[in-house]
């Protein structure tokens, strides 16, 4: 059965993932609009990459819905829900390390015609132009800001309407930081919405317009950016206000 999407992209009901006996979502709901920035918050163990993976097609769901434009994905393999237009970047950079930086690009475009490629690394250039000048470059000689860069410009290579990050800044000095949700947002600017998981909330509020706060397998706020940044619970759990 299908369903109007009206400018939803992504519909997530009732979501349930169980690992053998463990329960890491007790049944979230949660929604991402045409050019939105969404950001999924909480601790470590929280749930966050759970979700993106129930999402992406690599955790199979024991209960809830999952629709994208409106189509059940649910239960879909891992590439019919990247054909779709929707991408992950996984937690912890994984870009191939012994290919070099074209070959794991011209991967990342695997869902599109191969006449297509060389336009869309010209276009991923323009949000990294430092990967540019390491096309030749094996992945693995690449620093840890760089390889961040790589997976998230191999995610655009799919050409996604709707990109998951999994906790993009995680192990990145202050600077890289700001650089990297700063390439975020241009993305953003440019057509692409964005799923974003993240322990740091403080950057997340900054960069996304509506929040969703998961605590052990639930969702126990929601609301815009700047709601959430006002919010009591948010300021001590979060922002260590
Ligand atoms: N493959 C797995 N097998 C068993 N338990 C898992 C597995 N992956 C995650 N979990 C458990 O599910 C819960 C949520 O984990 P996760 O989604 O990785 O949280 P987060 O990404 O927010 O840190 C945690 O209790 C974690 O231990
Ligand atoms: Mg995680």
């Amino acid at each position: 059965m299908t369903q109007q999407s009206n400018g939803v992209l992504l519909s997530v009901k009732d979501l349930v993932v169980s690992y053998g006996a463990i329960r890491a979502l007790h049944g979230i709901s949660f929604e991402v609009g045409e050019g939105e920035v969404v950001t999924l918050i909480g601790a470590n163990g929280a749930g966050k990459s759970t979700t993106l993976n129930a999402v992406s097609g690599l955790v199979r769901p024991s209960g809830g819905e999952i629709r994208f434009l409106g189509r059940r994905i649910d239960g879909k393999p891992g590439h019919a829900i990247v054909r779709l237009g929707l991408t992950q970047v996984p937690e912890g950079r994984r870009p191939f390390l012994g290919m070099t930086v074209r070959e794991n690009l011209q991967l990342g475009a695997f869902n599109r015609p191969k006449s297509e490629i060389s336009e869309t690394m010209d276009r991923v250039f323009k949000s990294f132009p430092r990967l540019k000048e390491r096309l030749g470059q094996t992945a693995g000689t690449l620093s840890g800001g760089e390889l961040q860069m790589l997976a998230m410009a191999r995610g655009l290579m799919a050409r996604p309407r709707l990109m998951m990050l999994d906790e993009p800044s995680m192990g990145l000095s202050p600077i890289l930081v700001q650089e990297i949700f700063s390439i975020i947002s241009e993305i953003n600017r440019q057509g692409t919405s964005i799923l974003l998981v993240e322990q740091n909330a403080y950057m997340a509020l900054r960069v996304a317009h509506r929040v969703y706060v998961l605590e052990t397998g639930e969702v126990v706020l929601s609301g815009t950016a700047a709601e959430l940044r006002e919010s009591p619970r948010v300021k001590s759990a979060y922002l260590g206000e």
